[in-house]
């Protein structure tokens, strides 16, 4: 995230672009998977595009298939023309086609260690990229550590004379307390937290990152973001996709692990933080890491009371002309046909802290729902005064105001007007920004920035171990209990549908609604 700076008064200016990089090779494990040929290829391109990346780059993939340098180059740009947001254009395509080199092995085997090495060095005296390596892990969970270590052990993340050696490390970042802390133990053995970089795509988004711009970037809306004005916050991330194939790691994982304990509690940590007193990367992490810190623990009870699991049956989905008929999520590949896994979490947590004291956060996501909508709403307080005759201050709509974070990225503000008429009768309004309107459509990745970023060295928006530390600490008490009670009356909601009606109720009891 580069330091914001106001378009309006510096555009045109040299000032408002961000400058390239600096020299350095990226190196992909999993360079031949899913996530380099739909996310980090396009991503690299557009960067290129941008004019963010600098002459002296490189890009090493690794992968377990014997190709040679050609035939990864062709499998590349293949790839490349199918998956770029952008349209291609030759000269740029060439640009990338020719940094990049390709190491054929495995992580058994030293020798690949080895001769990642060789293709480094050459890399360097080939392209100039001065020794600075970026390592990307898209590789399975389970393996981050030990590529860490190889790492370590054939002296590749070694900073030395100016040379900085950096590592991108994919979700999921362990998969409770201790196993995440064991896994910030070790491979804080062969890097330093300033050489780690744990990803969490969300913080790519545009509008995620608008949370900050629109808090701090404006007077009139910090004065009433706190408990004396906010009633409730509602934060949503609806998807209406299944589980696309990735049945083996989702039984492990379920909802609130996938989505919760990292995507979410980062937009509620955004929603909810102090300013920083700069955009420094560890002073606005600091104030992130206390928001997930302040969250009250939960108690057994609590977990039944406060929580709502969910795994969805089979039904209809938005699809073709009248719907599309989908399968169960037992009926899904890869998973148990008696599976407990859940495919729909919600929950109401407060933040204990002198601004959001006693104020509910309530967040639902899940596979399978009728659309697809992130979103974070800020419930105000009613007008406490039935000025209106006719209207009861109970009808009143209090005051709403919704960060759209995906699709149709925007904001937007519901408030009362007065019905045209002799006489006075109030309406709910709405006033709405779209992002497109404004700034064009952005058809980025959500990688681009990431990956930048962490070029430059800039960490803001990536995990610290203490804040993947407080995110497990507040889910794992809800994991221990949903393990030791197996669910009762799993598939409890049709896909297509908005989750089990215990979700309803969990906001029903204290008389609110989801938003629809
Ligand atoms: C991933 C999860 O981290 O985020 C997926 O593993 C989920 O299960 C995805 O579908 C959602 O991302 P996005 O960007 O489509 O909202």
């Amino acid at each position: 995230m580069t330091s914001p700076v106001a378009s309006e008064t510096l555009e045109g200016t040299d000032e408002s672009k961000a400058r390239p990089a600096p020299p350095c090779a990226m190196v992909i494990f999993g360079a031949t998977g899913d996530l380099t040929k739909r996310k980090l290829m396009p991503a690299l391109y557009n960067l290129v595009a941008d004019g963010l990346l600098p002459d002296e780059f490189a890009v090493v993939g690794i992968g377990r298939s014997p190709l040679s340098e050609e035939d990864f180059r062709r499998r590349m740009e293949e790839d490349l023309r199918h998956f770029a947001t952008v349209e291609v254009d030759d000269a740029r395509i060439g640009w990338l086609l020719q940094r990049l080199r390709y190491v054929a092995g495995d992580l058994e085997d030293p020798e690949t260690f080895h001769r990642l090495g060789e293709a480094l060095t050459k890399a360097d005296a080939e392209l100039g990229t001065a020794g600075n390596y970026l390592y990307y892990l898209a590789v399975p969970p389970n393996l981050f550590c030990d590529y860490v270590h190889r790492l370590g052990e054939a002296g590749l993340t070694r900073e030395e004379e100016g040379r900085w050696r950096r590592v991108i490390i994919e979700k999921p970042f362990g998969h409770d307390l201790d196993s995440a802390r064991k896994l910030n133990r070790d491979i804080r053995e062969v890097l330093g937290e300033k050489q780690i970089y744990r990803i969490d795509h969300y913080l790519g988004k545009e509008t995620v990152q608008n949370i900050m711009a629109f808090r701090f970037g404006n007077g009139i809306f910090e004065p009433i973001w706190n408990r004396r004005y906010v009633d409730h916050v509602q934060i949503t991330v609806a998807e209406t996709v299944g589980v696309e194939g990735r049945g083996a790691y989702y039984e492990e994982a379920g909802a609130l692990r996938d989505m919760v304990q990292n995507h979410m509690f980062q937009l509620l940590a955004l929603t909810a933080m102090e300013p920083p007193v700069s955009f420094a990367a560890d002073t606005v992490r600091d104030e992130r890491v206390k928001v997930l810190s302040a969250i009250r623990p939960f108690t057994p009870e609590d977990v039944l009371r406060l929580t709502v699991r969910g795994q969805y049956g089979e039904g209809m989905i938005e699809g073709k002309r009248d719907g599309e008929h989908v399968p169960a999520y037992r009926a899904e590949k890869s998973v148990s046909p008696t599976s407990n896994t859940e495919t729909f979490a919600a929950l109401e947590l407060f933040v204990d802290n002198w601004r959001w004291a006693d104020v509910p956060f309530y967040l639902r996501t899940g596979k399978r729902l009728p659309k697809r909508a992130t979103e974070i709403a800020i419930q105000f307080k009613r007008a406490p005064l039935m000025l209106f005759r006719d209207t009861p201050v109970e009808r009143l709509s209090p005051n709403l105001l919704v960060l759209h974070i995906q699709p149709d990225e925007g904001i937007s503000l519901r408030f009362e007007g007065k019905v045209p008429g002799p006489q006075v009768r109030l309406g709910t309004v709405r006033m709405h920004f779209e992002y497109a309107d404004y700034f064009g459509a952005q058809p980025h990745t959500g990688y681009e920035t990431l990956l930048y970023d962490c070029m430059i060295g800039d960490s803001t928006l990536f995990h610290r171990s203490d804040m993947v530390e407080a995110g497990w600490l507040v889910v794992t008490p809800i994991l221990d209990v949903w393990q030791a009670l197996a669910p009762r009356n799993f598939p409890n909601y049709a896909a297509g549908t908005w989750g089990p009606k215990e979700a309803e109720e969990l906001i029903q009891k204290d008389g609110r609604k989801w938003r629809g």
